[in-house]
């Protein structure tokens, strides 16, 4: 009787996602995450966050792996929990740029990778180094107890980066639409509603900003809207592109500096190492946005039914990228949840990492490094002058007070 060959069947058992039922946007998870990461990590590679019917992801493994593999997981249903492709999902405008797959998303972001090269990134660093000692100075000059958040890193983010990229600017305005575009990517909770009800009398202004007629010649904005004369980028693009940087630009790079400074308060010894060498403030930085990842979760969507690490996910689902918790993984990271300035960071995912990883992290480090530059060069200590108060963001983890003592030299 002739031998019947064995063939080697491998056969991988895919598992279900495991329930987890702690809400993510609620009010004292948005104040304090670290117990929901935890729990979300422990559940397993993919879990299904069952107050909002989406999976969650919070290793760093599994967060980067989605983010790198966009035909499993798209940005097209748009960024934020909600899936823009369904009827009656509450959603603004997509997103040109982000909330776009590649072919189309790559073409367009060679276009604008062009104006955020290293070179012209650089070209904006004397102007940065100047109204930052001025903005020090000013502040030595007074009380020296300043409410950090709004004098200090407010003060210089709305200076530079208005100036850099060219857009107008009305304090008010731009709080009430960063308060919108971090609290619309979640659900219709009262944050939402009343960041909503908070905006209405400046979406007018919004609107009119992102055309060129409100962009300053020669900035940032402005170049978009000569790739669109040139015919590089198709109409309407540019007004799109000015949308995305004003709503995306500011408060990210706010909340990363903010939580940079509340823990070098904590950490006078090194704040001292820093100051023997102030090229330092880089690492201080990737640091704070690696420990108080500025947005916490981003979202993609499946195209079919997929594998991730062993998890069977269906099509069409929302899949909830919970970038603060990956950067705080104990199986990525060493003593996780410690700031130290001297870590070797990288591959933290508060940039995001695959296609969409952030245009602008240049941008960004180059702001908070000339800050941080500045302060380290006239202030021996920065000490805590009160409880630091953490702002509830649906998207987004960012102080809303920080009260600190600036110690001259
Ligand atoms: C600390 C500051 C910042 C943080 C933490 C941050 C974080 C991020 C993250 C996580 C993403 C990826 C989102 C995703 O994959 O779903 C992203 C994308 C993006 N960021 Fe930032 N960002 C910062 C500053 C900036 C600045 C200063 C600008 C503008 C100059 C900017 C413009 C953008 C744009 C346009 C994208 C979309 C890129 C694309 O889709 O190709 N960001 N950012």
């Amino acid at each position: 009787m002739p031998l019947i060959p064995i063939t080697e069947v491998r056969m991988t058992v895919l598992t279900s996602p495991a329930p987890l039922a702690i809400d993510p946007y609620a009010m004292d998870v948005l104040r304090h995450p670290y117990d929901f990461h935890e729990a979300l990590r422990a559940a397993g590679p993919v879990a299904e966050l069952t107050a909002h019917g989406v999976y969650g992801v919070g290793g760093h493994a599994e967060a980067q792996e989605v983010l790198k593999d966009h035909r499993r997981f798209s940005t097209t249903g748009g960024i934020g929990l909600a899936d823009a492709r369904k009827p009656g999902a509450h959603f603004r405008p997509l997103n040109q740029l982000l909330e776009v797959d590649p072919p189309d998303h790559t073409k367009l972001r060679a276009v604008v990778n062009r104006h955020l090269s290293p070179a012209k990134v650089r070209g904006w660093r004397a102007d940065m180094e100047r109204d930052a000692a001025a903005l020090v100075e000013r502040l030595l000059d007074g009380p020296r107890e300043v409410e950090a958040v709004e004098h200090l890193v407010e003060s210089y983010i709305f200076k530079v980066f208005v100036d850099a990229v060219g857009v107008r600017f009305d304090r008010d305005a731009i709080l009430a639409i960063g308060a919108m575009s971090f609290n619309q990517s979640g659900p219709p909770n009262d944050l939402y509603h009343e960041a909503m009800r908070r905006v209405q009398p400046y979406l007018q202004w919004f609107e009119d900003s992102q055309q060129r007629q409100h962009v300053r010649e020669g900035g940032l904005a402005w170049q978009f809207f000569l790739e669109e004369d040139a015919g590089t980028i198709a109409p309407g693009t540019a007004s799109n592109l000015t949308r995305t940087f004003v709503r995306g630009g500011m408060d990210s790079t706010i909340a990363g500096i903010g939580s940079t400074l509340l823990h070098l308060s904590r950490q006078p010894a090194q704040w001292q190492w820093l100051r023997e060498d102030p090229s330092r403030a880089r690492g201080a930085f990737e640091e704070g946005t690696r420990m108080e990842t500025p947005f916490q979760v981003t979202y993609r969507v499946t195209l079919a039914d997929c594998e991730l690490a062993g998890v069977q996910l269906q099509a069409d689902r929302k899949v909830g990228v919970f970038l603060g918790a990956a950067n705080r993984d104990p199986r990525r990271w060493e003593r996780p949840d410690d700031y130290d300035a001297r870590r070797n960071t990288v591959g933290h995912l508060a940039f995001g990492a695959g296609d969409h990883n952030c245009i602008g992290q240049m941008m960004a480090r180059l702001e908070a490094e000339c800050l941080l530059a500045a302060l380290l060069a006239r202030v021996k200590a920065i000490e805590p002058a009160g409880a630091p108060e953490w702002r509830p963001v649906n998207q987004m983890r960012t102080l809303d007070r920080l009260p600190l003592r600036l110690v001259p030299q």
